[in-house]
């Protein structure tokens, strides 16, 4: 069962990766958009996230406060990315707030003790 948590963790990493990479390939841009990096990562990483909570829950009594936590702001960040899918440019407001909540997601899940019980 871990050999199937470190294959989601690393599906989970390699999705937030690309959202962010997403992102910040857009940094110094006039015009940014909901580009397939964006989209594909933000998909893969609240899906990877879900199976992680699952493989977690049946081996230990994981933390849900944390948990809850990640799943609002991936769930946030999923929506926003795919409401806009389709628009030639989004407002820097929602670039910058998709950015922040990315960050802090991974600052959630880095500085919040490990959801897998010890
Ligand atoms: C953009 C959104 C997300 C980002 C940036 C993100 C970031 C991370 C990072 C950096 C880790 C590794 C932390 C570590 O191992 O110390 C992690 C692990 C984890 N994430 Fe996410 N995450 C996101 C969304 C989600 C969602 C939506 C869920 C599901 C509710 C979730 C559930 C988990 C779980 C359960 C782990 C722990 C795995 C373990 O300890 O074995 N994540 N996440």
């Amino acid at each position: 069962m871990d050999l199937l948590r470190l294959v989601l963790l690393f599906i989970h990493v390699l999705g937030f990766a690309a959202l962010l990479g997403g992102l910040l390939v857009q940094l110094s841009a006039s015009e940014r958009s909901v580009n397939s990096l964006m989209r594909d990562g933000a998909g893969t990483a609240f899906l990877a996230g879900l199976l992680l909570v699952g493989v977690l829950e049946s081996v230990g009594d994981p933390d849900h406060a944390k948990i809850g936590v990640k799943f609002a702001i991936g769930l946030v960040i999923l929506v926003l990315v795919m409401a806009n899918l389709r628009k030639p440019r989004i407002p820097d407001g929602l670039y910058y707030g998709l950015l922040a909540l990315t960050v802090v997601n991974i600052a959630v899940a880095v500085f919040w003790s490990p959801a897998h019980a010890a």
